[in-house]
């Protein structure tokens, strides 16, 4: 399976497929108009999976002078523990790395266990706390960061 996965630019053709895991995967789902907005972002990088002509996951970053906010990272349910997220990841921050950034931080719910797995993973560390973040169920926000970018290689 891993063989076939690809990564590709996000384009307009996408985009269905992404609302589709987007209101399946997400307690707070992004807009149509939120995605259309990274499609002409200058400052931002998103990528999706492919699996054949499937679309499986997605994932996104905004260059902010050398940091990487990490700003979604979501794999369709049915697709999930196949190493997805971890190639999502590792590709964004390369291309990140590559336009400069030097460190990656971004915000997850604390009781995301999966995401935050993920992203330990990949060298990401729990900086702070930010009690009652999400609106919908007033749940906290871990803010991470990775400030070790070129140890990123080992991850994968
Ligand atoms: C978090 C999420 C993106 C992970 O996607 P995935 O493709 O299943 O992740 P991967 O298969 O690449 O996992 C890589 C590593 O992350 C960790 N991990 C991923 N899911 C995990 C889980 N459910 N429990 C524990 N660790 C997990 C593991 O270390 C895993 O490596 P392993 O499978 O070799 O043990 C996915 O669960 C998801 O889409 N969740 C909903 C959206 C979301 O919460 N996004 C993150 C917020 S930005």
């Amino acid at each position: 399976m891993a063989d076939r996965l690809r990564l590709e630019s996000f384009n307009v053709g996408h985009l269905p497929a992404i609302l589709a895991i987007e209101k399946r995967t997400n307690a707070a789902p992004w807009s149509e108009r939120a995605f259309r907005n990274e499609l002409g972002n200058p400052n931002g990088i998103f990528l999706v999976a492919l699996l054949g002509n499937r679309l499986v996951g997605y994932g996104g970053v905004w260059l902010v002078i050398d940091e990487a906010h990490v700003t979604t990272v979501s794999v369709s349910p049915e697709h999930r523990r196949q190493g997805i997220a971890a190639r999502l990841v590792i590709e964004l921050l390369a291309m990140a790395r590559a336009r400069g950034a030097l460190c990656s931080t971004l915000e997850v719910r604390a009781g995301n266990e999966a995401a935050i797995a993920l992203y330990e993973r990949f060298g990401f560390k729990t900086v702070a706390r930010r009690k009652a973040y999400y609106p919908d169920n007033k749940e906290d926000a871990l803010v991470m960061w990775l400030h070790e970018m070129d140890a990123l290689e080992k991850a994968g």
